[in-house]
């Protein structure tokens, strides 16, 4: 399997969905992966479930995560997401959340190595789509556990590694650190992505360049600015005028995919990220009291028609010489 670029959009629970992920794709994403969905079939059944599991058509592979600790639950999930068209299961194994560490899933089970190899082992075995998986550095700063379950997961059958450099204590403070992921790019013979704070072309070559890896993963640098895949690639900076424009569309895709009420509150999140990216933080407050699809969409329109954020200087993200990385 071949992935459109190296340089991929994170999976992040409440806000990579289908309407996140369209930008993404079309602003040139090389490699997307739905929010983690559980492994216990008793909860398909619910709309947010079912809302994570949803394709995006003409996005190649259908990548989807699933996050557990029972090797057989977990064979069985991957099973029924490829008979639902999934082309890619990729496993969890770095979320800190409390809510998937109680359950030993997540990053928990770095420390369990044992564990690590029975899922990759048994969910490789029962899909013939590739198995690829996503961890953190360890549990702890220094106790290299994140490099010792890449290598049993790429012993046991993972196809890709993504490398988030921080361990599990430190959740998302304090500095990346990309010794760990160059050590396992060295040890694997698997391609490796390295993550963590990558949200413009110098944060991005700075990762690739200290890390060795063989492409990026990106999360919350794309939250507000999907046209950020554009970008590294060469292309253009949207104006302002485009980015509202993008702002309109998105927020109308999000009331349509997940209802009037549900879509008010997503596009609370995404709004407020494009506005601070436009360094409009102060017209946040005036959204976030904004009730309903219809008091969104005119309350983006009149700022569309304004000249308000006209005058905004923008940051401008120079793109990323990724072909001429040689690592
Ligand atoms: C709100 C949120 C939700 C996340 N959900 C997931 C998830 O479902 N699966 C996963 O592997 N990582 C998840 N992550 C971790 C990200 O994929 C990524 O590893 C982390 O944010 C570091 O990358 P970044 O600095 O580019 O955001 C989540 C992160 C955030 C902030």
């Amino acid at each position: 399997m071949q992935l459109r670029n190296r340089v991929a959009l994170a999976p992040m629970a409440g806000l990579t969905d289908v309407p996140f992920r369209t930008l993404a794709w079309r602003f040139g994403a090389g490699h997307m992966v739905s929010e983690m969905v559980a492994s216990k079939l008793e909860l398909w059944h619910t709309q947010k479930s079912q809302l994570r599991r949803e394709a995006l058509p003409c996005a190649a592979p259908m990548a989807v995560q699933i996050a557990g600790n029972d090797p057989l639950v977990m064979a069985e999930t991957a099973r029924r997401l490829v008979d639902e068209g999934t082309t890619l299961i990729d496993i969890n194994f770095g979320c800190p959340a409390k809510k998937v560490c109680r359950k030993a899933a997540g990053s928990a089970l770095l420390a369990d190595l044992d564990r690590v190899a029975a899922i990759v082992e048994t969910v490789a075995a029962a899909v013939t789509v590739p198995v690829t998986v996503k961890t953190r550095t360890g549990l702890a700063p220094d106790d290299r556990l994140g490099v010792a379950a890449a290598r049993v997961a790429a012993q046991a059958g993972a196809r890709m590694l993504v490398m988030h450099g921080r361990s599990r204590a430190c959740k998302f403070s304090g500095a990346v650190r990309f010794a760990p992921v160059a050590e396992a790019r060295r040890a694997l013979s698997i391609p490796v992505l390295v993550n963590g704070d990558i949200e413009d072309a110098q944060s991005a070559a700075q990762a690739l360049r200290n890390s060795y890896a063989d492409g990026l993963m990106i999360g919350r640098g794309a939250i507000g600015q999907p046209w950020i895949f554009q970008v590294l690639a060469g292309g253009e900076e949207p104006s302002v005028a485009q980015r509202l424009h993008i702002m309109c569309e998105h927020l109308d895709h999000m009331h349509k995919f997940y209802g009037l009420q549900q879509g008010v509150r997503i596009a609370r999140k995404h709004v407020q990220a494009y506005l601070r990216r436009l360094n409009a933080a102060a017209l946040i407050a005036d959204f976030m009291r904004l009730d309903t699809a219809f008091s969104q969409l005119t309350w983006l329109g009149a700022l569309t028609e304004s000249t308000i954020l006209e005058q905004q200087t923008l940051a401008v993200t120079r793109p990323l010489a990724v072909n001429s990385h040689s690592g």
